[in-house]
């Protein structure tokens, strides 16, 4: 019996400053590698959902990245796969996202299964 042994990378975009390009090279990278035969997967972690956005969701119409980051859930659940380009899904982003900070302070105060916005409802769920 033979195992198969699956690595992944992680890039991580990121700077303070707005209006830079962040949104743009991680969809176009996304889509660069997915037609590169690799497998992406594009978490949008900021509460402006450009990528999210530039995918063609609009942001607040799936739980994605708050949910993702105050729940037990795992994350396969989120993940929307419909529409995207060859290879690459996606866990989107919402204006709330804004509000992790005092979610997790709420959470280190009252444990980590205390209720903490909309309901994990299956895969790609609505919110
Ligand atoms: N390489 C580029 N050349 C020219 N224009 C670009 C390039 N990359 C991005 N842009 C343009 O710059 C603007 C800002 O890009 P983008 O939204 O990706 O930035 P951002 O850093 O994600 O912004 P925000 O901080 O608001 O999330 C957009 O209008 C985009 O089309
Ligand atoms: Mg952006």
């Amino acid at each position: 019996m033979s195992t198969e042994i699956r690595t992944a990378n992680v890039i991580a975009i990121g700077n303070q400053k707005g209006g830079t390009g962040k949104s743009t090279v991680s969809v176009h990278l996304a889509a660069a590698l997915g037609l590169m035969g690799q497998r992406c997967l594009l978490i949008d972690l900021d509460p402006v959902c450009g990528a999210t956005r530039h995918l063609g969701v609009q942001a607040n119409d799936f739980a994605g990245t708050l949910e993702l980051l105050t729940s037990d859930e795992p994350f396969e659940g989120y993940i929307v796969s419909k529409d995207m380009p060859p290879g690459v899904d996606l866990i989107p982003s919402r204006p709330q996202l804004s509000e992790l900070d005092s979610r997790l302070s709420a959470l280190a105060v009252r444990g980590p299964h205390a209720p903490a916005g909309p309901r994990h409802r299956g895969c790609s769920r609505r919110v």
